[in-house]
């Protein structure tokens, strides 16, 4: 997989941190985007630390909520690699538990800023880029919320089945023409994003309660969702496209 060229939203931390690092040790050439330049340059570090075969590291700052923004780093990743051979659409935010009757609406408003139009955004310059090239692969962050109901989460999963859409309804537009969209369904894995749950302030809704919630009783690894990712975006899953593959513990079999 050397030569190739993949673009990571949100990859500073995380599920999308750990694809980074995945790619990187294969040998493929990694850009990371994210709103932290701190933290983007830490994770570029890290990512350099385990690259093989000659791989390069970047990070782009950049908030995907800006269709400008997200325009400029396809155009900053075409403009130095001359290619973008696959893109994982990881960006997104998980900003309240709550049922609806008290949830806050300006919460909802900034998850679909996010995780609805942010990552229609990236898809569309990536796919235009990639028509351009007749080949690319996308993979598309949805969740276990955006295949099945997620009590608390109304709002979130609301904004992860439009991810499912988004993914199901482009991959078909682009099957013939070589561009393969998926989309990942991760169950609860221990990042920042979750952090707020995990930190045992809650009796009715901590580790224990989350971890039971999945048939294998625990919390899934940012490694094991990374390796789902790198499998789409590869050749090796070349007659796949607009899948959502559910990495989740068992979670949406019940
Ligand atoms: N961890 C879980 O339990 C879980 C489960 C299902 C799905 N997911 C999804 O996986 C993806 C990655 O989340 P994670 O678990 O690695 O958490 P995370 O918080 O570590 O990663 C999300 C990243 O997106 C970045 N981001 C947020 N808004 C952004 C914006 N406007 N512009 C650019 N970057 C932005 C954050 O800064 C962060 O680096 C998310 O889309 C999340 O919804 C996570």
């Amino acid at each position: 997989m050397t030569n190739q060229v993949a673009l990571i939203t949100g990859g500073a931390s995380g599920i999308g941190k750990e694809t980074a690092k995945k790619l990187a040790r294969s040998g493929i050439t990694v850009v990371i985007s994210g709103r932290r330049e701190e933290l983007g340059a830490a994770a570029v570090k890290e990512i350099e630390a385990v690259a093989t075969g000659g791989a390069q590291v970047r990070f782009i700052r950049n908030d995907v909520t800006s269709e400008v923004d997200v325009e400029a780093i396809i155009d900053q990743v075409v403009s130095e690699f001359a290619k973008l051979d696959m893109a994982v659409n990881n960006a997104g935010i998980s900003n309240e538990t709550a049922s609806i009757d008290l949830s806050d609406s300006g919460n909802f408003k900034a998850m679909i800023e996010t995780n609805i139009l942010g990552l229609y955004y990236c898809q569309k310059y990536e796919i235009r880029q990639m028509l351009k090239q007749s080949k690319g692969s996308i993979v598309n962050l949805a969740s276990i919320a955006g295949i099945n109901g997620m009590p608390w989460a109304a709002a979130y999963a609301a904004t992860k089945h439009a991810v499912a859409g988004l993914t199901k309804s482009s991959a078909l537009d682009h099957a013939a023409q070589g561009v393969r969209i998926n989309g990942v369904a991760p169950g609860a894995v221990k990042t920042d994003i979750i952090a707020a749950q995990l930190d045992g302030s809650d009796p009715n809704y901590n580790e224990e309660v989350i971890s039971a919630m999945h048939p294998m009783n625990r919390l899934g690894a940012p490694q094991e969702i990374a390796n789902g990712i790198a499998w789409l975006l590869s050749d090796e899953a070349s007659f796949v496209t607009g899948h959502i593959l559910a990495i989740d513990g068992g979670f949406t079999a019940k």
